[in-house]
């Protein structure tokens, strides 16, 4: 079986990129039985971006809800919180002593808060802590714990798988064979989903369209997609526009087919607006309905999450004794 792995940082309100290029993909993996899924709330990944405690426990609520009301069959996977798998923390440090100091230095997150201080005429370390610095030593933690093969995800995370496997083949070489090499699996159809002012859709860019906005926000949010200044019946170009890339990553190819004609023949922003509304709202509609009542009840998501730690640690425990061992921790005598 392929063990397949994913996560999402709690730190704000799921939308549709985290849908569209991780959870989506996620569930549709979980049903096909070859697989062995592993799912889970990157809590200890939120505490790198936001200090905010009441933020952090709510967007863990928010993000499991949404993980269930999609459809996630926790019978069949294992859903769970990073928090709650203490001997991911513990794996953290170990893969940490076998990190190349350089390797963090090349990481995206890292090097793009660098850059921003640079420009800023900032000292370049401004306001880096060593948690973003060594942000992926906790993914590969994460990865390489369960022994997964594949991590679906998006394009923004595909670095952070390579550097997980650099780290894995790194303590194989120096300890004998413990990991296995993960892969990102990402899917290229989909690409970057782009948020409201064409960047890519991002909590920490506040551009974001949430997955579960009630029907007349989401409306409203969809009517904020930044678009040209072009008048109806001018035509319009498909591949530049958010509108349509977002239609694409909910449409079947015959719908996408049609919208690209519509804007080759000039269909008003207003309209193709409405459609994309229509189109994504109808999908979701239901998922939302679940998602609100278990709002309400937040003791079944705690007691499903609880289900999926113990889950999770049937395979961690032992294995992080395994890995104590490896590197010669264990008791004298
Ligand atoms: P996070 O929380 O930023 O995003 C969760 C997932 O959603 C994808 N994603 C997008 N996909 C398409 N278009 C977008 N605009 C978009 N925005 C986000 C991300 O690629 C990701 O797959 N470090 C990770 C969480 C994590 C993790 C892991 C993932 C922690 N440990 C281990 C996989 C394996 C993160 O911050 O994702």
């Amino acid at each position: 079986k392929q063990r397949v792995l994913t996560g999402i940082t709690t730190t704000g309100t799921p939308h549709l990129g985290n849908y569209v290029g991780a959870i989506r993909p996620a569930i549709s993996a979980s049903q096909d039985e070859n697989n062995q899924s592993f799912y889970f709330l990157a809590d200890y990944h939120a505490l790198i971006k936001c200090q905010d405690p009441e933020q952090v426990h709510q967007s863990t609520l928010e993000i499991a809800a949404t993980w269930l009301a999609l459809g996630l069959n926790t019978d069949n996977v294992v859903f769970y919180r990073q928090s709650d798998i203490h001997e991911i923390p513990e794996l953290t440090w170990l893969l940490t002593c076998m990190t190349g100091k350089g390797l963090m230095n090349r990481a995206h997150a890292y090097k793009a808060a660098v850059d921003a201080n640079r420009a800023d005429g900032e000292d370049s370390d401004f306001g880096v802590t060593m948690g973003l610095y060594s942000y992926p030593i906790l993914m590969a933690a994460d990865i390489l714990m369960f022994n997964a093969n594949k991590v679906p995800v998006g394009k923004d995370q595909v670095q952070h798988i390579e550097m997980a496997r650099d780290i894995a083949q790194r303590f194989n070489h120096h300890y004998s064979e413990h990991f296995a090499l993960p892969e990102a699996v990402v899917d290229d159809h989909v690409a970057v989903l782009q948020g409201l002012d064409g960047r890519k859709m991002s909590k920490s860019y506040g551009n974001t369209i949430p997955l579960f906005l009630p029907e007349k926000k989401l409306k409203k949010h969809i009517n904020k997609i930044k678009t040209n200044l072009l008048e109806p019946g001018e035509p319009k170009d498909p591949d530049t526009s958010t509108v349509f890339q977002i239609w694409q990553a909910f449409a079947t190819q015959e719908q996408t087919a049609e919208m690209r004609k519509a804007f080759e023949e000039g269909i008003a922003w207003g309209e193709a607006k409405k459609q994309l509304f229509e189109l994504v709202n109808e999908q979701i509609g239901e998922a939302r309905e679940r998602y609100n009542k278990l709002l309400e009840n937040p003791a079944q998501i705690e007691e499903e999450l609880e289900k999926g730690a113990a889950k999770a640690r049937a395979y961690s425990a032992p294995f992080i004794e395994k890995l104590r061992r490896a590197v010669g921790i264990r008791k004298i005598g």
